[in-house]
């Protein structure tokens, strides 16, 4: 469904993705692991125009695309197929939790009031929030924060979604219910792109995992097999540091 080829980047001079390819199939999670500063972030942004590639060609559903000379316009055609979920949430915070959903349906796609708010409450459902339809962004706590933005995401009908590290804003005991979310729409078949750094996450919800260290791909295999027949020595250090930390 998406497939990326040379994608390169750099920032200042200093090159930060290095001619990365990566391949993703309708109904597949492929979560994106590896250290602070690797790229992942980069890589995410690029793959929705939100940063301009010097490099790069992207082929989606069938049509094929420069990523650095793509126009405005096609741009934005290709995000109505799209969704990104950030780090922080990026809420609107003098809109409700419903006008925060319904706000890119109505201004950007132009959907009638009425129809938007009925597809706003149907994925606030989703993730739970249907009772929160009229609260305040600041009279949420940052999960649920998190899922009215996963279902801002949703209400948009997109063919794959992008994740940036959607928990690690997040308290604890917060982490849980967003990841369970984004579980369920997994398991709806959703086609998703997830930087994470909980490792039983991405264990347990994807189905393929791209490592990235120093703007390159180190692996790109299975998950199962990412897990449990790692043969880089550099990933087997990174996992073996993280369960460090979560012990
Ligand atoms: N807008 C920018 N201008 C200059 N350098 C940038 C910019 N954005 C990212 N970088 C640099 O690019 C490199 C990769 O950053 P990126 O945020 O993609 O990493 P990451 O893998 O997402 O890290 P983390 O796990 O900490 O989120 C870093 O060295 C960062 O300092
Ligand atoms: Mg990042």
């Amino acid at each position: 469904m998406l497939e990326i080829q040379g994608l390169s980047k750099t920032f200042d001079g200093r090159p930060i993705l290095k001619g990365v390819d990566l391949s993703l199939e309708k109904g597949e999670v492929l979560a994106v692991l590896g250290p602070s500063g690797g790229g992942k972030t980069t890589l995410l942004r690029c793959m929705n125009f939100l940063e301009r590639a010097d490099g790069g060609t992207m082929v989606f559903q069938g049509k094929r695309m420069d990523m650095p000379s793509l126009s405005r316009r096609e741009i934005a055609a290709y995000r109505r197929h799209t969704a990104f979920v950030f780090q922080n949430f990026n809420l609107f915070s003098n809109k409700t939790a419903l006008q925060n959903v319904t706000e890119g349906l109505i201004t950007a796609r132009k959907m009638p009031r009425a129809e938007a708010e009925e597809r706003g409450m149907e994925a606030l459902a989703r993730v739970g929030l249907a009772d929160k339809r009229d609260a305040w962004p600041s009279q949420l706590s940052g999960g649920q924060q998190q899922r009215v933005a996963i279902a801002r995401a949703v209400a948009g009908q997109p063919d794959v979604i992008f994740f940036d590290e959607p928990t690690s804003a997040l308290d604890p005991e917060l982490i849980g219910g967003v990841l369970d979310v984004i579980q369920q729409l997994a398991e709806d078949g959703m086609t998703m792109v997830v930087v994470t750094h909980e490792i039983h996450f991405a264990r347990s919800v994807s189905d393929r995992v791209l490592f990235m260290d120093a703007g390159q791909v180190l692996a790109d295999e299975p998950t199962a097999d990412f897990f449990e027949e790692q043969k880089v020595e550099r990933i087997r250090t990174f996992l073996r540091s993280l369960e460090r930390k979560e012990n």
